[in-house]
């Protein structure tokens, strides 16, 4: 259902790769409300193929862009508003990738160029978008900046690896950034913390499979999807938010503030003793 709460508003989506992917959806939510908008990815994103339909859809043109690099995304900012016909009220930063995840590296034998990256794509890329837009004066007062963030930000998950110390760099810019572009210019920055997500990149973490049924056992609500998400991202952009800035908002259906659920303890009691390493071998005891 459509309530138009985006009517006229020009955004900018970050971050489509594929129809699982969570910018895919929020772009089509936008657009379903009344979006104008412009999709940014890699080069090599936009070699798969996909977003083209993403694109012919919602009638949105595409720039591409490698978000580690100022200039390319100056230019998203500056080709947007052009493109769009004036200032921008939205923006989603639907970016993050860990070298170390991919390839398997644990925590406590990380490849630190491949933690530069991890942290450049995944957080520095978010820092470099707003400071290409402030200094291109691209967003207009009161608009609304999101950047998905993941709740190992604040505490510890097995498998999550280097991109938990991304998440808590992005967020801690939500709030730096967000104090100096909302004094300016009224304009919010949050992040949304997201449930896991069967995504492409969701799919890189370790079991992602088991944490997913392990949320949605402890939340109340059980776990968001992606078409859930998109619709929380139309509210942030939306008018109806005009004074929520600077926050990490979690959007997980209560896992964040669960304890112990009785669905998680069923199922977990069902195997008490017995535990596997991280080699798969069963330990008891
Ligand atoms: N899937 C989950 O479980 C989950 C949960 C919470 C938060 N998130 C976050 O949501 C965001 C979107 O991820 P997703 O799950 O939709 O997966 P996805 O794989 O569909 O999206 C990740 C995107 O990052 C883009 N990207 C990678 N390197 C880039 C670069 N250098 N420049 C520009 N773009 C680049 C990819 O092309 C891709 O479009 C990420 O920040 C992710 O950490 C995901």
């Amino acid at each position: 259902m459509s309530y138009n709460l985006l009517k006229g508003k020009r955004g900018i989506i970050f971050g489509a790769l594929n129809d699982m992917s969570i910018a895919w959806k929020v772009a089509e939510r936008c657009a379903e409300e009344g979006a104008s908008m412009v999709l940014s990815n890699t080069e090599m994103a936009l070699r798969m193929g996909e977003l083209d339909g993403l694109a012919k859809k919602i009638n949105a043109p595409i720039i591409a862009a490698d978000a580690t690099n100022y200039d390319e995304l100056e230019n998203v900012f500056v080709k947007a508003q052009e493109l769009l016909g004036g200032k921008i009220d939205f923006v989603l930063h639907s970016i993050g990738m860990s070298p170390n995840v991919r390839k398997r590296r644990t925590y406590d034998d990380l490849d630190y160029n491949w933690l530069n990256k991890t942290l450049g794509i995944s957080a520095i890329s978010f820092h470099k978008m707003l400071q290409a837009a402030k200094k291109v004066d691209a967003i207009a007062e009161y608009g609304s900046v999101v950047a998905l963030t993941y709740v190992a930000s604040h505490r510890t998950f097995f498998g999550y690896n280097d991109m938990a110390d991304a998440k808590s760099l992005l967020e801690s810019i939500a709030r730096s950034f967000g104090y100096i572009y909302g004094r300016e210019k009224n304009v919010r920055i949050n992040t949304v913390s997201q449930s896991p997500t069967a995504t492409t990149a969701g799919k890189g973490i370790k079991d992602i499979d088991n944490m997913m049924d392990f949320a949605d056992k402890m939340s109340p609500l059980g776990n968001a999807t992606a078409d859930d998400c998109a619709d929380y991202c139309v509210t942030l952009f939306s008018d109806l938010t005009r004074k929520v800035t600077m926050q990490t908002l979690f959007h997980d259906g209560g896992f964040s503030n669960m304890g112990m659920s009785l669905r998680a303890m069923n199922q977990y009691s069902k195997d008490l003793d017995a535990y596997k390493d991280e080699q798969g071998k069963v330990i008891y005891g």
